[in-house]
Protein backbone atom coordinates (compact mmCIF):
# COMPACT_ATOMS: atom_id res chain seq x y z
CA UNK A 1 0.00 0.00 0.00
CA UNK A 2 1.43 3.17 -0.89
CA UNK A 3 0.35 6.56 1.18
CA UNK A 4 1.94 9.40 0.65
CA UNK A 5 2.06 12.80 3.09
CA UNK A 6 1.36 16.48 2.10
CA UNK A 7 0.98 19.57 3.70
CA UNK A 8 2.37 23.22 3.69
CA UNK A 9 5.71 24.10 5.57
CA UNK A 10 6.28 23.28 9.59
CA UNK A 11 3.14 20.83 9.05
CA UNK A 12 5.03 18.39 10.99
CA UNK A 13 4.90 15.63 8.23
CA UNK A 14 8.10 14.33 8.76
CA UNK A 15 8.42 13.68 12.33
CA UNK A 16 4.35 12.06 12.06
CA UNK A 17 5.82 9.95 9.45
CA UNK A 18 8.65 8.68 12.05
CA UNK A 19 6.11 7.85 14.46
CA UNK A 20 4.11 6.20 12.38
CA UNK A 21 6.50 4.04 11.06
CA UNK A 22 7.44 2.55 13.96
CA UNK A 23 3.78 2.02 15.52
CA UNK A 24 3.03 0.06 12.07
CA UNK A 25 5.92 -1.59 12.30
CA UNK A 26 4.97 -2.65 16.07
CA UNK A 27 1.76 -4.34 14.98
CA UNK A 28 3.81 -6.37 12.32
CA UNK A 29 3.79 -5.03 9.00
CA UNK A 30 7.23 -4.12 6.52
CA UNK A 31 7.21 -0.09 6.29
CA UNK A 32 9.39 1.47 3.99
CA UNK A 33 9.66 5.06 5.28
CA UNK A 34 10.81 7.41 2.32
CA UNK A 35 10.50 11.69 1.17
CA UNK A 36 10.86 13.60 -1.53
CA UNK A 37 12.68 15.51 -3.49
CA UNK A 38 15.60 12.60 -2.18
CA UNK A 39 14.68 9.15 -1.33
CA UNK A 40 17.70 7.83 -3.83
CA UNK A 41 21.33 8.76 -3.82
CA UNK A 42 20.90 10.68 -6.85
CA UNK A 43 17.49 12.12 -5.65
CA UNK A 44 19.62 13.68 -2.61
CA UNK A 45 22.07 15.39 -4.89
CA UNK A 46 18.86 16.70 -6.53
CA UNK A 47 17.64 17.79 -3.36
CA UNK A 48 20.39 19.61 -2.73
CA UNK A 49 20.53 21.69 -6.00
CA UNK A 50 16.72 21.97 -5.68
CA UNK A 51 16.59 23.40 -2.04
CA UNK A 52 20.52 25.61 -2.10
CA UNK A 53 19.43 28.92 -1.29
CA UNK A 54 21.94 30.29 -3.40
CA UNK A 55 20.00 29.03 -6.59
CA UNK A 56 17.99 32.03 -6.98
CA UNK A 57 18.36 31.75 -10.58
CA UNK A 58 16.35 28.45 -11.14
CA UNK A 59 13.55 29.09 -13.38
CA UNK A 60 10.22 27.63 -12.15
CA UNK A 61 10.50 24.90 -15.51
CA UNK A 62 13.59 23.84 -14.24
CA UNK A 63 12.56 23.53 -10.84
CA UNK A 64 9.48 21.57 -11.84
CA UNK A 65 11.47 19.38 -13.97
CA UNK A 66 14.11 18.66 -11.24
CA UNK A 67 12.00 17.61 -8.66
CA UNK A 68 10.04 14.91 -11.15
CA UNK A 69 13.52 13.89 -11.94
CA UNK A 70 14.49 12.91 -8.13
CA UNK A 71 10.36 11.35 -8.69
CA UNK A 72 10.92 9.23 -11.11
CA UNK A 73 14.26 7.52 -9.55
CA UNK A 74 12.31 7.13 -6.63
CA UNK A 75 9.04 5.22 -8.30
CA UNK A 76 11.96 3.09 -9.98
CA UNK A 77 14.53 2.36 -7.69
CA UNK A 78 12.53 2.23 -4.59
CA UNK A 79 8.88 2.71 -4.29
CA UNK A 80 7.82 -0.02 -7.01
CA UNK A 81 10.41 -2.77 -5.48
CA UNK A 82 8.82 -2.20 -2.23
CA UNK A 83 5.15 -2.00 -2.96
CA UNK A 84 5.49 -5.52 -5.54
CA UNK A 85 6.50 -7.14 -2.01
CA UNK A 86 3.86 -6.09 -0.05
CA UNK A 87 5.56 -3.63 1.85
CA UNK A 88 3.72 -0.43 3.21
CA UNK A 89 5.41 2.86 2.04
CA UNK A 90 4.91 5.91 3.33
CA UNK A 91 6.33 8.53 1.61
CA UNK A 92 6.84 12.39 2.99
CA UNK A 93 5.12 14.23 -0.12
CA UNK A 94 4.98 13.12 -3.73
CA UNK A 95 3.21 13.85 -6.80
CA UNK A 96 0.53 16.41 -5.22
CA UNK A 97 3.50 18.90 -3.73
CA UNK A 98 4.18 19.48 -7.77
CA UNK A 99 0.66 20.75 -8.46
CA UNK A 100 0.58 22.36 -5.10
CA UNK A 101 3.58 23.95 -5.60
CA UNK A 102 4.81 24.79 -9.05
CA UNK A 103 1.03 24.60 -10.00
CA UNK A 104 -1.12 26.90 -8.02
CA UNK A 105 2.28 28.43 -6.27
CA UNK A 106 4.43 29.06 -9.32
CA UNK A 107 1.51 29.27 -11.78
CA UNK A 108 2.87 26.62 -14.35
CA UNK A 109 -0.21 25.04 -16.52
CA UNK A 110 -1.92 22.23 -14.58
CA UNK A 111 -2.06 19.99 -17.71
CA UNK A 112 1.77 20.21 -18.34
CA UNK A 113 2.52 19.33 -14.83
CA UNK A 114 0.19 16.41 -15.08
CA UNK A 115 1.39 15.07 -18.50
CA UNK A 116 4.94 15.21 -16.96
CA UNK A 117 4.19 13.85 -13.76
CA UNK A 118 2.50 10.81 -15.34
CA UNK A 119 5.62 10.40 -17.49
CA UNK A 120 7.94 11.08 -14.23
CA UNK A 121 5.82 8.19 -12.01
CA UNK A 122 4.33 5.76 -14.52
CA UNK A 123 1.11 6.55 -13.53
CA UNK A 124 1.86 5.57 -10.33
CA UNK A 125 -1.03 6.68 -7.77
CA UNK A 126 -1.19 6.63 -3.68
CA UNK A 127 -3.66 4.84 -2.34
CA UNK A 128 -4.24 7.20 0.53
CA UNK A 129 -2.68 10.73 0.70
CA UNK A 130 -3.11 12.72 4.29
CA UNK A 131 -2.91 15.91 4.33
CA UNK A 132 -1.66 17.70 7.46
CA UNK A 133 -3.38 20.95 7.13
CA UNK A 134 -1.95 24.15 8.91
CA UNK A 135 -2.40 27.77 8.34
CA UNK A 136 0.37 29.41 6.63
CA UNK A 137 1.45 31.36 8.74
CA UNK A 138 1.85 29.01 11.80
CA UNK A 139 3.52 26.46 9.75
CA UNK A 140 6.27 29.05 8.98
CA UNK A 141 6.75 30.38 12.38
CA UNK A 142 7.13 26.60 13.81
CA UNK A 143 9.75 25.85 10.85
CA UNK A 144 11.35 28.74 11.97
CA UNK A 145 11.21 27.90 16.20
CA UNK A 146 12.51 24.59 15.14
CA UNK A 147 15.50 26.07 13.45
CA UNK A 148 14.39 23.27 10.74
CA UNK A 149 16.88 23.01 7.42
CA UNK A 150 15.16 25.99 5.27
CA UNK A 151 15.19 26.08 1.45
CA UNK A 152 14.73 28.01 -1.66
CA UNK A 153 10.73 27.69 -1.55
CA UNK A 154 10.91 28.66 2.46
CA UNK A 155 11.94 32.19 1.12
CA UNK A 156 8.66 32.44 -0.83
CA UNK A 157 6.17 35.32 -0.01
CA UNK A 158 3.02 34.27 2.93
CA UNK A 159 0.72 34.66 -0.47
CA UNK A 160 2.98 31.82 -2.27
CA UNK A 161 2.35 30.04 0.25
CA UNK A 162 -1.05 30.63 0.58
CA UNK A 163 -2.01 29.46 -3.13
CA UNK A 164 -0.52 26.03 -2.14
CA UNK A 165 -2.28 25.60 0.94
CA UNK A 166 -5.30 26.15 -1.03
CA UNK A 167 -4.35 24.07 -4.12
CA UNK A 168 -4.05 21.22 -1.80
CA UNK A 169 -7.44 22.05 -0.56
CA UNK A 170 -8.33 22.12 -4.39
CA UNK A 171 -6.90 18.75 -5.00
CA UNK A 172 -8.52 17.18 -1.81
CA UNK A 173 -12.51 18.35 -2.57
CA UNK A 174 -11.39 16.46 -6.26
CA UNK A 175 -10.95 13.66 -4.64
CA UNK A 176 -12.24 12.29 -1.28
CA UNK A 177 -12.12 8.96 -1.66
CA UNK A 178 -7.80 9.43 -1.66
CA UNK A 179 -7.48 12.45 0.47
CA UNK A 180 -7.94 12.67 4.41
CA UNK A 181 -7.41 16.02 5.93
CA UNK A 182 -5.98 15.95 9.28
CA UNK A 183 -5.72 19.49 11.52
CA UNK A 184 -2.13 19.33 12.01
CA UNK A 185 -2.28 22.50 14.09
CA UNK A 186 -2.60 20.48 17.76
CA UNK A 187 -0.47 18.80 19.69
CA UNK A 188 1.72 15.93 18.12
CA UNK A 189 0.05 13.40 20.29
CA UNK A 190 -3.48 13.61 18.87
CA UNK A 191 -2.27 14.06 15.34
CA UNK A 192 -0.26 11.04 15.31
CA UNK A 193 -3.28 9.78 17.26
CA UNK A 194 -5.66 10.18 14.70
CA UNK A 195 -3.20 9.00 12.05
CA UNK A 196 -2.50 5.25 13.53
CA UNK A 197 -6.46 5.60 13.73
CA UNK A 198 -7.02 6.26 10.03
CA UNK A 199 -3.85 4.81 8.59
CA UNK A 200 -4.34 1.55 10.83
CA UNK A 201 -8.01 1.08 9.39
CA UNK A 202 -6.67 1.58 5.51
CA UNK A 203 -3.98 -0.79 6.11
CA UNK A 204 -6.15 -4.10 7.36
CA UNK A 205 -8.90 -3.64 4.86
CA UNK A 206 -6.22 -3.69 2.03
CA UNK A 207 -3.74 -6.06 3.14
P1 LIG B 1 10.43 19.36 3.01
O1 LIG B 1 11.35 18.20 2.89
O2 LIG B 1 10.74 20.23 4.17
O3 LIG B 1 8.99 19.00 2.91
O4 LIG B 1 10.80 20.31 1.77
C1 LIG B 1 10.49 20.01 0.51
C2 LIG B 1 10.28 21.34 -0.18
O5 LIG B 1 10.17 21.13 -1.58
C3 LIG B 1 8.99 22.02 0.26
O6 LIG B 1 9.22 23.41 0.32
C4 LIG B 1 8.04 21.72 -0.87
C5 LIG B 1 8.96 21.62 -2.06
N1 LIG B 1 8.48 20.73 -3.14
C6 LIG B 1 8.00 21.29 -4.31
O7 LIG B 1 7.97 22.52 -4.45
N2 LIG B 1 7.59 20.47 -5.31
C7 LIG B 1 7.64 19.11 -5.21
O8 LIG B 1 7.25 18.39 -6.14
C8 LIG B 1 8.13 18.53 -3.97
C9 LIG B 1 8.21 17.05 -3.80
C10 LIG B 1 8.54 19.39 -2.97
Amino acid sequence: MFITFEGPEGSGKTSQIRLLTAFLREQGYAVLATREPGGTRIGDQIRACLHDVANTEMTAVAEMLLYSASRAQLVREIVQPALAVGTVVLCDRFADSTIAYQGYGRNLPLADLHQITQFATGGLKPHLTVLLDIDVERGLARRTANAEEMNRLDLETVSFHQRVRAGYHQLAAADPARWMIVDADRQAELVQADLREIIGARIKQKV
